[in-house]
């Protein structure tokens, strides 16, 4: 495997490297730049945080779970590199010193280097940008404080605000440019995995400790990377990440969007995509069930072949899909329709958190009656889930406080939840009842004494 990328601002040509070597341990191994950390080596703290820039700008990424071919063509900066030319501290770590933001300092790498990329793209709300950093021993106030100052100081010049590289290394890592090269080399190549954002395949390896065997990176397949809104539906690429989906759905459906805000932090979000978050299949992705609420098409394909299906029908049971081998996700559509959408995600802490239930809800309402009606859940079964007799027993039904004891025997019939580490079955099936309360409550204009959790 060949490939290339600027580091610090020099170019870098590796050879002779696994494809699935982490940018962490090739930092911390292969060049001794010992500044990023490694606290969890699973996306969840935040100490290795380093800023990679592409044509679409600056963006903060965990390095223990990006696979270098991840970065071919690009720009890599580690906190060996955020200091200014003549030597002096960057703004952010001028602030951080002037800030008190550092005890044991072992957070701080991965801060600054969340803060520094929020100071390049403006992005104000550190609540938000910082949520994938955890910090045991400082207390966030004065890293918040810090945030804040380093934001009125001017953004260097040496760091890119946008970067390509001009002329790349042959890359041998098979890296298709378009879905067409992925499909006949997948076709041809059945059994191997595809890394999309690596966000779980990241795991397999530094937690799994597992060969991912023959791999292909999909990062370059330019075509699975649009969005398209026309008047009839929101076409997602495959490719597309949370990050990247998130200022074009918020207008549409603001509780997706909302959502999406909880979904893990900044630097996961910059390389999840939702093509990923439905093919690992899990009963516990988050998009799964607001996709499926708005009647989310998933669209496949093998070789030259192509196929849609409702994505409520790709999840057939625990752990299997309705996907052949070689055949992989091309796209993702929604079609369009006035916003009716809610999403509840039951999480114990409001960020970085897998959720105990995700309820979704879109519920039309005609003449005081229910026109139409979807409801679906994660964490409620074995796959992402419809409630279809919660949605028969409410359909026609008035759309009043009496709706809630006609769904009640429903709820039973639609989940037989687990009881695990997140929650009890007793819980979870409560928590989805509430839900359709709350949601009646909330589109009657009556008030409810939920209390959000806010910083
Ligand atoms: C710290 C942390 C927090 C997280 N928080 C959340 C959360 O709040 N909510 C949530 O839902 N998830 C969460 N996740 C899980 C993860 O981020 C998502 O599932 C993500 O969307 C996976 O996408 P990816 O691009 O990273 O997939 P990858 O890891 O690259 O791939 C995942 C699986 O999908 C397959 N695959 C990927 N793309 C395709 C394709 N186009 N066609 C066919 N197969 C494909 C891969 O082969 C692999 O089996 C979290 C993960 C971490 C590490
Ligand atoms: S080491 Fe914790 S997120 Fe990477
Ligand atoms: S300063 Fe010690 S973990 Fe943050």
């Amino acid at each position: 495997m060949t490939l290339s990328f600027q580091l610090n601002g020099d170019r870098v040509d590796v050879t002779e490297v696994a494809p699935t070597t982490t940018l962490l341990d090739w930092l911390r191994i292969e060049q001794g730049l010992t500044g990023t950390k490694e606290g969890c080596n699973e996306g969840d703290c935040g100490a290795c945080t380093v800023m990679v820039t592409d044509e679409t700008g600056p963006k903060a990424l965990n390095a223990c779970i990006l696979f270098l071919p991840q970065l071919q063509g690009k720009s890599v900066t580690t906190v060996e590199g955020l200091k200014l030319p003549d030597g002096a501290l960057h703004p952010v770590q001028q602030a951080m010193v002037d800030q008190h933001g550092s005890q044991c300092g072992f957070c701080t790498p991965g801060f600054v280097m969340s803060m520094a990329t929020a100071q390049i793209t403006g992005e104000a709300d550190h609540d938000l940008t910082l949520a994938g950093n955890l910090c045991r021993c400082t207390g966030y106030a004065p890293i918040i404080r810090a945030a804040e100052s380093a934001m009125a100081q001017p953004v260097p010049d040496h760091l890119p605000k946008t970067f390509r590289m001009p002329e790349e290394a042959e890359n041998i890592a098979f890296q298709p440019k378009s879905s067409d090269e992925l499909a006949s080399w997948y076709a041809a190549n059945p059994d191997a995995r595809l890394v999309a954002g690596a966000t779980d395949l990241g795991l397999d390896v530094t937690k799994g400790m597992r060969d991912l065997g023959q791999v292909a990176f999909l990062n370059r397949c330019a075509d699975l990377k649009q969005i398209e809104v026309t008047e009839e539906e929101i076409r997602i690429g495959a490719m597309v990440t949370f990050s990247e989906l998130l200022p074009v759905i918020e207008p549409l459906h603001p509780g997706f969007g909302a959502m999406l805000r909880r979904f893990a932090s900044v630097q996961i979000r910059n390389a999840a995509t939702v093509g990923g978050n439905i093919a690992n299949g899990s009963p516990i992705g988050d998009s799964p069930p607001a996709l499926i609420a708005l009647g989310a098409q998933l669209h496949l394909r093998h070789a030259d072949n192509r196929r849609t299906l409702d994505l409520q029908d790709f999840f057939l049971d625990y752990g299997k899909q309705d996907r052949a081998k070689g055949e992989f996700v091309e796209a993702i559509s929604i079609p369009r329709q006035p916003d009716r959408l809610a999403c509840y995600k039951l999480s114990k802490r409001a960020d970085q958190d897998i959720s105990a239930v995700c309820g979704c809800f879109s519920i039309t309402v005609e003449e005081g009656r229910v026109a139409s009606a979807r409801i679906a859940f994660g964490g409620m079964a074995g796959t992402p889930k419809r409630a279809t007799a919660v949605e028969a027993a409410i359909t026609g039904q008035p759309w009043d406080e009496s709706i809630l004891a006609k769904a009640a025997p429903a709820w039973a019939k639609d989940f037989q939840p687990l009881t695990d580490m997140r929650a009890t079955a007793d819980y979870r099936l409560k928590a989805a009842r509430n839900m359709l309360e709350r949601y009646l409550l909330a589109d009657l204009g009556q008030a409810t004494n939920i209390a959000e959790v806010s910083a």
